[in-house]
């Protein structure tokens, strides 16, 4: 089979490199010359760890191909996988365009019977509105089908669980199509769902707010032990030992950001209001993220009072370690914050610089490491558990900083530990260390 994946993202280029590594003829496309081009030469334009070494192995042994040319792409292609993106639009709705216009392309290039799988998150309903605009515009006589092929791959471990995942899931109205599409994935051996298509792109949206709905409600009782007294620590422990409920997805922390949890959650809310339903729970998981990304703000404000001209570090950048993903991450919030309070910023992530620096400039300082941004601060902030950052000495803290103050968004250290180095520490739904 001539398999194409459009959008060599995180999504797109994992998918489209694992599944040449099986042993299927991948093309990858993109309208991004300057990814295209680094990826010819083996080089990943994300991090992603392991993923330069699949690409250049793949690439060597001829079964992977990146091109921008959409002829190359489509025109001989038997089974098209969508991934590009579908980022939040201004009204909350996952924003389409990105879809229609590789729907479009699609059309004007296929010669041949075709099998179109969407991996991006869409809305239920979206994949039947994807084989409608293929097929009015599409030369007469081709056959199209559409299967639905949510992704649920983690940034920063893509590749082990494309290999390793918990479940595929194939939603399509075509038996024979959902078929082939299994069989695509059969070297994974992983558990397939098969399922009806909205049923598939629903499951993708219920999957992201459940996980959000579990950070959001231990985020929550943190909040609640800190008025209260009591560890969070200890709490999510005794709860999560629970089968029932399950130990991920409840360490208490800044709240979640990334490229798709507050998105996919808002896009679920949307389209809940669309069909005129109010979905409380979801709303509530979005109000409470919002709020707890200002926690440690919040605390520095109230023991710092104004914190006009404090040197501050910010440690860690990215919305999670292992990834240079910086969407919707909460250190962008937080130096927001930091700067319409005229504090003077310098900050410090293993890989995620670049990308903030895009947004940011020099209304901040970059340190070279955790050490150096730490050099003279008054306050140092802690937003992502990088290992490099978990693993920080404290001692470090105490002789860099004027004086040793720690807001850990991510509950990095032991409370004895800062204890028995006399450094002042706030994290999240824990004593404070005074
Ligand atoms: N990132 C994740 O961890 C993750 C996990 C599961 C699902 N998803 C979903 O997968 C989708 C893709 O996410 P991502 O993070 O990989 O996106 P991304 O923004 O990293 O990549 C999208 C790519 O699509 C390309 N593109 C846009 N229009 C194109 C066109 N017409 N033809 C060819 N390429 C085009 C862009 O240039 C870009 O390289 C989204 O719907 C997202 O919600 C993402």
């Amino acid at each position: 089979m001539n398999i194409t994946i459009t959008g060599t993202g995180y999504v797109g280029l994992v998918t489209g490199v694992c599944l040449s590594d099986v042993g299927h003829q991948i093309i990858c496309l993109d309208i991004n010359q300057e990814k295209i081009s680094l990826l010819q030469q083996g080089i990943s334009p994300i991090y992603e760890p392991g993923l330069d070494e699949l690409i250049q192995k793949n690439l060597r042994e001829n079964r992977l191909t990146f091109t921008t040319d959409v002829k190359e792409a489509y025109s001989q292609a038997d089974c098209i996988f969508i991934a590009v993106g579908t980022p939040q639009s201004e009204d909350g709705s996952a924003d389409l365009s990105y879809i229609e216009q590789v729907a479009l392309e699609m059309a004007k290039t296929i010669t041949k019977d075709i099998i179109v799988v969407t991996k991006s998150t869409v809305p239920v309903g979206t994949n039947e509105w994807v084989g409608r605009i293929i097929r009015e515009h599409a030369a007469p006589g081709i056959q199209i089908k559409v299967v639905s092929n949510p992704e649920f791959l983690r940034e920063g471990s893509a590749i082990y669980d494309t290999f390793h995942g918990d479940r595929i899931v194939i939603g399509s109205d075509d038996k024979a199509a959902g078929e082939t599409i299994a069989n695509i994935y059969e070297p994974f051996q992983l558990p397939i769902v098969h399922t009806d298509l909205r049923s598939a792109e629903m499951i993708k949206y219920a999957s992201n707010s459940f996980l959000a709905l579990k950070i959001s409600f231990i985020n929550e009782i943190a909040n609640l032990c800190e008025r209260v007294g009591g560890n969070i620590e200890y709490v999510a422990e005794g709860v999560g030992l629970d089968k029932r409920i399950g130990s991920k997805f409840l360490q208490a922390g800044i709240g979640f950001g990334g490229s798709c949890f507050p998105k996919d959650i808002n896009a679920l809310n949307h389209l809940a209001n669309d069909y005129d339903y109010d979905f409380k729970i979801l709303k509530s998981v979005i109000d409470v993220n919002k709020i707890q990304q200002s926690r440690l703000f919040e605390k520095a404000k109230q023991h710092f009072g104004s914190l006009a001209g404090k040197r501050v570090a910010v440690l860690g950048l990215t919305f999670k370690p292992n990834t240079d993903d910086i969407r919707a991450a909460a250190s962008l919030k937080l130096i927001q914050e930091l700067l319409l309070e005229d504090a003077v910023i310098t900050a410090y992530d293993p890989i995620g610089m670049p990308n903030v620096q895009k947004i940011y400039g020099d209304k901040i300082q970059y340190a070279e490491s955790a050490e150096q941004a730490l050099n003279n601060a008054e306050a140092a902030f802690i937003l992502t558990e990088w290992d490099e950052i978990k693993n920080l000495p404290l001692e470090k803290f105490k002789t860099a900083m004027v004086e040793p103050i720690i807001f850990d968004g991510r509950n990095c250290f032991s409370l004895n530990d800062v204890k028995k180095f006399g450094i002042k520490y706030y994290s999240i739904g824990r004593p404070i260390i005074e």
